[in-house]
């Protein structure tokens, strides 16, 4: 009888050792790595590779400073998307060069990586402004590695698709605009507030390249890549083709959203339609994200307004997009993550990574949680 008892007991206690507590994730507060320490990607992205999620983002130090590039980009490990194992410094920025384009103090924002199957390379690409030149650069940076966490070697930096007209150009961008006209409505910071369609900044920028500040990239099933980029002022997207070595522009690309003044692109595919998560253009501070609809990543896109639902909705749960990650294994499921930016100590930015949820027509929304885990999705 006692063995009976003790046989029983046993089974019990194997059962209660094999039921794991699901970790939990909890948007807005500290994240820390497998050494404790919150988690230094901020603008990210994630890759998953070969049975890993990998999370590149900008590596910020203590203070103002900390919205300069003094490091580089840092990668962490995960197998769950909750515990994360520090990688380092996948592309670091260059110390003893002043004239190196991602030389120290730069800007360097919203690093994503992506693989290509052809050339088994990993490839970078990031929003990048030269040093002591504020945000007037608006250049585009690329950098390749043979192992996903690096180390990343620069390869080169320029503005997008010099010498290409957009698929859907207009006549009237491809008139040359007097600078006077262009002056009035792009001095200083930028072109806010919006510019009538006939100041052709596009046409400006023909020669030269178009202007590439917030960015993000997307590949499709079929293994094509996309540069998905704030342009013109940041008063319009541009979608673009990558060639096939991910390493540079096709010319093949669109303008979406023109006149809408989006920031922080995030494009996710889910049941054949594409889905872009954006924010409105307020620097640091938050505002309420949007998101659109396509049958095609090159469009049309259509607005469906704020995704979020819920308390400080219209502050996107006070963050701004940086990425949507799909989960392995799980069906619909897409995480959505965005940046809590602390402009006054950038190295105390929070994350807030939430679970998108489908209503009945298949539109995604976000809705805030204290705390959650991938027991969320099926
Ligand atoms: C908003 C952008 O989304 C950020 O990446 C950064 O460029 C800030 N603006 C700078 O003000």
């Amino acid at each position: 009888m006692k063995t009976y008892y003790l046989f029983i007991l046993s089974i019990f206690l194997l059962l209660i050792s094999c039921k794991q507590e699901s970790k939990t994730i909890k948007p807005g507060e500290i994240w820390a790595d497998n050494n404790g320490i919150h988690i230094n990607a901020h603008g990210g992205g994630i890759l998953f590779n070969e049975g890993s999620y990998y999370w590149f983002g900008e590596h910020k130090v203590e203070g103002k400073k900390g919205n300069k590039a003094m490091v580089g980009v840092h990668c962490y490990s995960s197998k769950n998307l909750v515990d994360w194992k520090d990688e380092g410094i996948a592309l670091e920025v260059i110390k003893d060069n002043p004239q190196h384009d991602i030389t120290e103090g730069c800007v360097l924002e919203r690093p994503k990586v992506i693989y290509n199957v052809q050339t088994k390379k990993f490839v970078m690409w990031f929003h990048l402004e030269l040093k002591n030149r504020g945000y007037d650069a608006a250049r585009a940076g690329v950098a390749i590695s043979d192992k996903v966490t690096g180390p990343f070697e620069f390869v080169k930096s320029f503005r997008p698709n010099a010498g290409h007209w957009p698929k859907n150009v207009k006549e009237i961008h491809k008139q040359p605009v007097g600078t006077d006209v262009l002056d009035k409505y792009c001095g200083g910071l930028g072109c806010l507030p919006a510019h009538p369609d006939s100041v052709n900044i596009l046409g400006r920028d023909f020669e030269n390249g178009q202007m590439a500040r917030d960015q993000n990239l997307f590949v499709d099933d079929d293994g094509k890549a996309y540069h998905i980029y704030s342009s013109e002022e940041n008063s319009t997207l541009h979608i673009s083709q990558l060639t096939d070595d991910y390493l540079s522009e096709s010319g093949n690309f669109t303008r979406v959203f023109s006149e809408r003044y989006m920031e922080a692109p995030a494009v996710f595919k889910h049941k054949s339609k594409y889905f872009l998560i954006a924010s409105d253009c307020t620097g640091w501070d938050p505002n309420a994200a949007r998101l659109a609809w396509a049958p095609s990543i090159f469009g049309p896109w259509e607005e469906l307004g704020n995704p979020c639902v819920g308390d400080e909705a219209n502050l996107t749960f006070r963050s701004q997009s940086t990425f949507v990650t799909p989960v392995q294994g799980k069906k619909d499921a897409f995480i959505y993550l965005g940046d809590r930016w602390k402009p006054e100590n950038a190295i105390d930015g929070r994350y807030i990574c939430l679970p998108f949820q489908f209503n009945k027509s298949g539109i995604p929304y976000l809705k805030w949680m204290d705390e959650w885990s991938l027991d969320i999705f099926e």
